[in-house]
């Protein structure tokens, strides 16, 4: 059994709109997936279902992870079972630098893990390990004494996010890429981080309807998702396939045929 198992999720908005319509997916340690689908199918839905956006009601089916069924979860809890989705702070937070955002997250799951005692992260070994991360995602020092999304720009934001993966260190990463003003400086900050973090204590699932990102993250497995389900899986030749073919060809019936 893969450390995620999502089984036939469906997913639907406050008002009883269905968005995600039954998704199976599997993601082990040592994996990058790739989900890619057009505007609107349902991507970001499922990874704030996933990690338990409040907004965002499981109708049916079922998430696992490391065979715990977390459906019910809240999402500080699913966090401390070291699911991460990267874009989960989108907002500024005033007041609240990077360095002690990243502080009092670590501190918050490690007090989970000690089962609710305060275990906070000895400050030198934090120390050592924020210089080293920074150091290798060139993230300075001014970026990180500032405050969370305060002001910064869309590549700034990618090195921060980064940055928490690989502080937080969680076992399956989440990463959506909503972010269409993307610079290649910053894709590349990504997919470098996705290629230096995955291995046997983390995988990720990255979503995206970039064709671009893969050319720097060679996935393990491609999902085409449109319309609420994913539609095609394969390897990483099913990206080029996409990329010369687009989203057409993998419509499902009675969508993108025009009128019946
Ligand atoms: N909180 C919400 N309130 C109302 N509608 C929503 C909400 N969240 C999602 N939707 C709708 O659900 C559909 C799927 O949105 P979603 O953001 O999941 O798509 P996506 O595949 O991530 O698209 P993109 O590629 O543009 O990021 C859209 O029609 C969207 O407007
Ligand atoms: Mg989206």
């Amino acid at each position: 059994m893969a450390l995620l198992e999502i089984k036939n999720l469906h997913v639907t908005l406050e008002d009883g709109t269905e968005i995600v319509k039954g998704v199976d997916l599997s993601v082990d340690l040592n994996q990058k997936h790739a989900m890619m689908g057009p505007n609107g199918s349902g991507k970001s839905t499922l990874a704030y279902a996933l990690m338990g956006h409040p907004a965002y009601r499981i109708s049916e089916g079922q998430i696992l992870l490391a065979g715990e069924d977390v459906t019910e979860l809240g999402a500080d809890e699913r966090a401390q079972r070291g699911l991460f989705l990267a874009f989960q702070y989108p907002h500024a937070i005033p007041g609240v630098t990077v360095t002690s955002f990243l502080r009092s997250a670590i501190n918050a799951i490690r007090k989970a893990r000690a089962g609710g005692e305060d275990d906070p992260i000895p400050i030198p070994q934090f120390r050592d390990e924020l210089k080293d991360a920074m150091e290798q995602l060139k993230v300075s020092r001014e970026l990180a004494s500032r405050y969370v999304n305060d002001g910064f720009s869309g590549g700034e934001r990618k090195r921060i996010e980064v940055l928490q993966l690989a502080m937080l260190k969680p076992r399956i990463a989440v990463l959506d890429e909503t972010d269409t003003g993307l610079d290649i400086d910053a894709l590349k900050i990504v997919a470098g981080g996705v290629n230096t973090l995955v291995g046997p204590d983390m995988g990720a699932l990255l979503i995206t309807h970039y064709q671009r990102i893969l050319s720097y993250v060679e996935p393990d497995f491609v999902h085409v998702f449109t319309d609420g389900r994913i539609v095609a899986q394969g390897g990483p030749e099913l990206a080029h396939t996409l990329e010369a073919e687009g989203y057409e060809a993998f419509a499902p019936a009675g969508v993108g045929g025009g009128e019946a």
